[in-house]
């Protein structure tokens, strides 16, 4: 069966997505504020309490976009030393703009595949990733490079739009998801097409509990998710043994 025209067949979703962030990079932190009501930076703050950094530590943000997780773990502790790792070029030229004004702390922003991660084993005190994961052409891949890039005992903490467990209220966000979305994302983001393949990314993505167990089998421990938004939105967690 062939793939819908807004969900690219997995041989093109990597370089699909790479120009589709490409071209919305301009106005992508616009069209987050916009399309979240303001309140993914208090979503990002809450997956960041859930990493607790160690003071001074290394952390690795994945697909870290226009760095907007890099920031708010700098503000959070300005000691932390975070490189910031995506691979389309125009996100992180945005990164880098901001970062003189926004970052206090030790940054780097790094082109890279978070499938193939350009680290020694065991380099990280923490990793973070946002709203990403359903981008990726190989979730367990991406969880393997985590596990293998972070310290014994680190976690790496991923915050994501999910499928919440209540029907109604899951009817009720689709509606936004799908419907509302690509209408004022496309008014605001500059592209319908982007923001109609960002909603139907979470089709074929895992449900919490699924993702959950994708984290245990890859071999983290204590693997646990938080809900928000009535589960609309997940934070899952996930510890180095
Ligand atoms: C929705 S944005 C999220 C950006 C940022 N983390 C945030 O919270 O705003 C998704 C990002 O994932 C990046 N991305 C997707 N797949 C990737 C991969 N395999 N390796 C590196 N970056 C990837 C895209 O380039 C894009 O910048």
């Amino acid at each position: 069966m062939s793939s819908p025209p807004t969900l690219p067949a997995p041989t093109e979703k990597g370089a699909f997505v790479r120009d589709m962030f490409a071209r919305i990079a301009p106005r992508y932190d616009v069209a987050n504020r916009v399309l979240t009501a303001g309140m993914d930076e208090g979503w990002r703050k809450q997956a960041i309490a859930l990493l607790a950094p160690p003071h001074g530590g290394r952390i690795l943000d994945l697909c870290c976009g226009t760095g907007d997780v890099v920031f708010h773990l700098l503000r959070t502790d300005p000691t932390l030393n975070v490189t910031g790792l995506d691979f389309c070029v125009p996100m992180l030229d945005g990164a880098r703009a901001r970062a003189p004004k926004e970052a206090r702390g030790t940054t780097t922003f790094l082109e890279g595949d978070a499938m193939a991660l350009p680290f020694e084993d065991a380099t990280f005190d923490g990793i973070t990733m946002g709203f990403s994961l359903r981008n990726v052409v190989e979730i367990d891949r991406v969880l393997g490079e985590a596990l293998r890039v972070l310290k014994p005992g680190a976690r790496f903490v991923n915050l994501d739009v999910s499928k919440a467990p209540n029907r109604v209220w899951k009817s009720l966000f689709d509606l936004y998801f799908y419907k509302m979305v690509p209408l004022v994302g496309g008014l605001v983001g500059g592209s319908r097409q982007a923001y109609t393949y960002l909603p139907n990314s979470l089709t074929n993505h895992p449900d919490a509990d699924a993702l959950r167990n994708a984290f245990t089998t890859a071999g983290f421990l204590d693997a646990h998710y938080v809900r928000l938004m009535g589960g609309a939105i997940a934070i899952h967690v996930g510890t180095k043994p």
